[in-house]
């Protein structure tokens, strides 16, 4: 496209001041016939107090109508826990489809790394979005007894499964190494594990050149701390992979540089953009949270609108950045001003 028309989220806390650079970073990225287009939407925890509304069936066709969607971060101690999360993140996930959740792990030269000796780690977590123990499928019984008893059940279907499997394998085959691993717990989880296993076995054979290994998601946490290097694409599940994408930023720089994308590939639906991180109220208004994960989010929503050259200028600009950027502190301001000078100049 030559014209993105974007619909703008910045949420609460330090939500608006990251997307106030990953909107900077844009703006200086895009070539002048590309016609950016932004209207803002104010949903988080101040339109919730105000109108007591989360994301209304009106809000989903307004935003419906964008090419895609930039979100800072959404939740505040002031909302109580999973009204936020349910009410509009989850909502906006399962009302767009995104059911590929790509979460992308790469430590960068210059970049700390909790693991010693700095290892190679370049991989992408395919996490299901739309299933799982996600569904609010459940309920309780017998609440406030002893004796109560609460159900989540895992939705897994063989649909849903599949596309994601797929999705993944093409984007194995695509990457150097082509390796894929699925990871589950099907040694557990029979009934959920089979339909995994079964599903990524079948789609294998359409993909001879992915070289595919299984492996538990407990023994996965093991490895993604010691040998981190071994992965290249994961495929799993909804809550497995919530779970190992935060042991994942935390190997490979932290959730101040963990990029995401909610996916709906077949472009029904706009997808969304987002940093890993949180709203981050404790250091929300003092201009110091760090806005490369909404950055590189920025780049993968362009990779995903067909704009490739100008999503590697921020990877890339993002990489000498990081490379550069030293120990004395920088602001907010500061880091989008400087990454947005690179992917012009
Ligand atoms: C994430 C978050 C969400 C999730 C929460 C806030 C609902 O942890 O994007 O990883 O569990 O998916
Ligand atoms: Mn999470």
């Amino acid at each position: 496209t030559r014209s993105i028309n974007l619909a703008v989220i910045p949420g609460d806390g330090i939500g608006q001041e990251v997307v106030a650079q990953g909107l900077k970073v844009l703006s200086a990225v895009l070539p002048q016939d590309v016609k950016l287009e932004t209207k803002e939407y104010d949903f988080g925890a101040r339109r919730y107090h105000a109108t007591g509304e989360t994301l209304t069936d009106a809000d989903l066709d307004a935003l419906k109508r964008h090419d895609a969607i930039l979100l800072g971060a959404i939740g505040d101690p002031s909302v109580p826990s999973g009204v936020l999360e349910r009410g509009f993140l989850l909502k906006l996930r399962f009302a767009f489809d995104h059911h590929v959740n790509l979460r992308p792990s790469k430590l960068l030269p210059g970049v700390a790394s909790p693991l010693a000796g700095q290892p190679e780690i370049d991989f992408v977590v395919v996490r299901e979005g739309t299933e799982g123990p996600y569904t609010g499928n459940g309920g309780t019984i017998r609440k406030g007894t002893p004796h109560e008893v609460a159900t989540e059940v895992s939705v897994n279907t063989a649909f849903g499964v599949e596309r994601v499997v797929r999705d993944a394998f093409a984007r194995a085959q695509a990457r150097p190494r082509k390796k894929l691993a699925l990871v589950h717990k099907n040694n557990v989880l029979t009934f959920a594990g089979h339909l995994w296993t079964d599903v990524f076995n079948k789609v294998a054979e359409e993909f001879p050149e992915v070289t595919t290994e299984y492996m538990h998601v407990d023994a996965a946490t093991i490895y993604l701390v010691t040998q981190p290097e071994r992965f290249d694409v994961i495929v799993t599940d909804n809550l497995f992979g919530d779970i190992i994408t935060d042991l994942a930023a935390a190997v490979s720089g932290g959730i101040g540089v963990a990029a995401s994308g909610n996916i709906n590939p077949g472009r029904e639906f706009p997808s969304m953009f987002e940093p890993v991180h949180g709203s981050a109220p404790d250091i929300a208004g003092q201009g110091k949270a760090d806005p490369t994960a909404t950055i590189l989010s920025v780049a993968l929503l362009l990779r995903h609108l067909g704009h490739n050259a100008e999503a590697e200028r921020i990877e890339t600009a993002v990489a000498a950045d990081l490379g550069e950027r030293g120990d004395a502190p920088r602001s907010t301001e500061q880091v989008g001003d400087a990454l947005a000078a690179r992917v012009a100049g």
